[in-house]
């Protein structure tokens, strides 16, 4: 079959390291059945011939990843802000997530909350949502209808929460296991394992979602030492296990498929070691750092013992959807660490919070978030950000979209190459 070249002229940006932002301007980037075959300052001879799509000084930057959020808690984002995490749990999002037991409502959240994710130019997720598995099933096919690459799974939990979300052990795991099977085609969206956190989960459950990872080689996604209390709990809950990542290690639930920890804001060593030795992502989520959960993730420790740092919204312990507002909190939060435990020099710059935004937490996607050769291009055209009179370089205009910018920024969304239709 031929193959359908396109070129787009812009000022292209992208992170291929944590090092640098990689600055194109004035640069045409040729993608062919989807995927980026090059960066070039002037069109290739024996492509002179092609029609070029001209996005003049506005950025073309890669799609952003969010790895942790809950679509089920979007109708509920910037509410209760002022509780922590304990109180937000039991006295809001609790309540609110048994809603999703109706499927209408669920239909009409996750409808929103897709669109929303997609207005924002976030094309790659990974969600929770919630113990209900007909609305979670709503969710997986919408995003699948959406183009988009995720990873969706039912929440698990059957101890220590309220009588009303409360699972019984073998139903949640027939539910999970029912999920799973139902989504063994390769796809762009897969099936993953949600116990929701150690502190809501038995033995048993974990255990028997443990055997599930290894019949369907599925991956797991929770959240691991996000807060003193939690991470207290978790072993209270678990006696002789010895730190929060041994508990998912030992009941079988590792090495199966991807892990995703979000938060991981006071690790062990232990739990360092193996975050490291399966691989894991640990999601950096700025924002319900500061709203619900109290603490800042050790980014630079974990960057240097060379665990992948990747960036969630944790919505809805954030306001928005937004990820690009994540990237400028990374490096705010950053500051405040070094300030308040000083020396070891934890500050970081945009271009490395983009990079975990876009290609390091791409990751776990394919390849997705930057524009080497061979990533799909999955793609935002964004306005320039430029004061007329007043010009700036590709890269500070990407800051100042972080910073400044929101969607009615985001001109043109493409997903495997394809432009979205307008959104409304
Ligand atoms: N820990 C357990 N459940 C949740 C949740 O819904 N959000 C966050 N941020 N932390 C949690
Ligand atoms: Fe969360």
């Amino acid at each position: 079959m031929k193959t359908d070249i396109r070129i787009y002229h812009g000022d292209i940006v992208f992170a291929p390291s944590a090092k640098k932002l990689e600055e194109n301007e004035d640069s045409y980037i040729v993608v062919e059945d989807g995927t980026v075959s090059g960066i070039y300052e002037h069109i290739p001879d024996d492509m002179k011939a092609l029609p070029v799509t001209d996005f003049g000084r506005n950025l073309i930057t890669p799609a952003f990843s969010d790895l942790h959020v809950h679509g089920a808690q979007f109708v509920q984002r910037g509410i209760a802000m002022d509780c922590l995490l304990k109180d937000w749990l039991n006295d809001y999002t609790f309540p609110q997530e048994a809603k999703f037991k109706d499927p209408e409502y669920g239909k009409l959240c996750y409808d929103a909350f897709v669109e929303d994710m997609l207005r924002h130019g976030t094309f790659h997720a990974n969600v929770f949502t919630t113990v209900h598995r007909e609305t979670s099933e709503y969710l997986f096919h919408t995003m699948e209808k959406k183009g988009m690459y995720g990873f969706v799974g039912k929440v698990n939990m059957d101890c220590h929460c309220p009588d009303y979300l409360k699972e019984d052990t073998d139903r949640s795991l027939r539910e999970t296991e029912e999920f799973l099977a139902g989504h063994t085609r390769p796809g762009k969206v897969r099936p993953i394992l949600v116990p929701r956190f150690a502190p809501v989960c038995s033995e048993k459950l974990l255990k028997g979602l443990g055997a599930l990872a290894r019949k369907y080689q599925c991956g797991i996604h929770t959240h691991l030492v996000e807060s003193r209390w939690e991470a207290a709990t978790a072993l209270e809950c678990f006696p002789g296990y010895e730190s929060d990542a041994q508990i998912y290690e030992k009941t079988g639930l590792l090495g199966h498929g991807p892990s995703i920890f979000a938060h991981v804001i006071f690790p062990t060593g232990q739990d360092t070691e193996i975050l490291k030795h399966y691989e894991s992502f640990a999601v950096h989520c700025p924002e319900a750092t500061n709203n619900v959960i109290a603490g800042i993730m050790p980014l630079k420790r974990l960057e240097i013992e060379d665990v992948k740092v990747a960036i969630g919204t944790d919505v809805g312990a954030a306001g928005s959807l937004a990820v690009y507002r994540q990237i400028a909190k990374a490096v705010q939060l950053s500051k405040l660490k070094e300030f308040y435990e000083p020396g070891e020099g934890k500050t970081i710059t945009l271009a490395q919070a983009f990079y975990h935004a876009t290609k390091q937490g791409g990751e776990l996607f394919g390849k997705v978030g930057s524009f080497e050769k061979g990533y799909r291009f999955n793609a935002l055209v964004i306005e320039n950000m430029e004061d007329p009179w007043s010009p700036l370089s590709a890269a500070k205009r990407l800051e100042r979209f972080c910073y400044a910018g929101d969607d009615r920024n985001i001109m043109e969304r493409f997903i495997d190459g394809v432009m979205l239709p307008k959104l409304a």
